[in-house]
């Protein structure tokens, strides 16, 4: 994947904004899908009450998401048995499968596997979990996902503690070269969101931040033009 850089001296890698349906009204997910056409992605947040301590949705509901938007769709699953699972939901047409690393038991296996099925490969930290052990599967990986707030619940505030990782990945990747997405989740507003890029993130999701405003439309076009102020 590469990044179009902006016109004018910037930092930064890139912005896509992807909204989590997390904050959305879950009775009417395809109207809300409408309301983030501007979007780059939509963020879906798979969760079994196991791997986190809250429950939201699985394969049938993807399914169906699948057939209410053009948008692609970002994967985001906080499950345990992530090698058992995450393949179906490359095959339910996500254009990215994002597993936890603390959840995998053979990372490159299923990285690999998912690729294989058609879809990118992500995966997630938890805030403390080390990027570092991690550096030399990058080239297996699509996408990085590292989250800025513990995962589980939307509407949490940004942990600045993450941002010296973010910087650490970012560094690791330009050094490398491999095309992988660095994203952040969690407490994304107008202005952390101005931090995360700074410290090198490129794919940023949001889901109070959009779906708290009047208009989530205008708060993903805010969101995208925040970090280039
Ligand atoms: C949290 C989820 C996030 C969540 C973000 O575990 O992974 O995607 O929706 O919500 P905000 O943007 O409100 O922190
Ligand atoms: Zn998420």
């Amino acid at each position: 994947m590469t990044h179009a850089m902006p016109h004018h001296t910037d930092h930064t890698h890139g912005i896509h904004i992807h909204p989590s349906i997390l904050s959305a009204d879950f009775s009417r997910l395809a109207e809300e899908l409408r309301r983030i056409d501007s979007a780059d992605a939509v963020h879906v947040d798979v969760m079994d009450n196991h791997f986190v301590p809250n429950l939201t949705l699985g394969l049938p509901v993807v399914k169906a998401l699948r057939n209410a938007t053009e948008l692609p769709l970002d994967l985001h699953l906080m499950i345990d048995d992530a090698d058992r699972w995450a393949p179906e939901y490359a095959d339910a047409g996500a254009e990215s499968v994002t597993f936890h690393a603390e959840a995998a038991k053979a990372p490159i296996r299923l990285a690999r596997e998912l690729r294989s099925r058609g879809a990118q490969a992500g995966m997630a930290l938890k805030p403390a979990t080390a990027v570092e052990p991690y550096l030399d599967m990058l080239p297996e990986l699509d996408l990085l996902l590292l989250m800025t707030v513990e995962p589980g619940f939307g509407g949490q505030p940004f942990l600045d503690v993450v941002l010296p990782k973010i910087r650490r990945a970012r560094e690791a990747l330009d050094g490398s070269g491999v095309p992988v997405a660095l994203q952040v989740d969690g407490g994304i507003t107008r202005e952390t969101i101005m931090r995360a890029a700074e410290a090198g993130a490129d794919v940023f999701v949001a889901g109070s931040a959009v779906y708290g405003a009047d208009d989530p439309s205008a708060a993903i076009d805010e969101l995208r033009r925040a970090p280039l102020h």
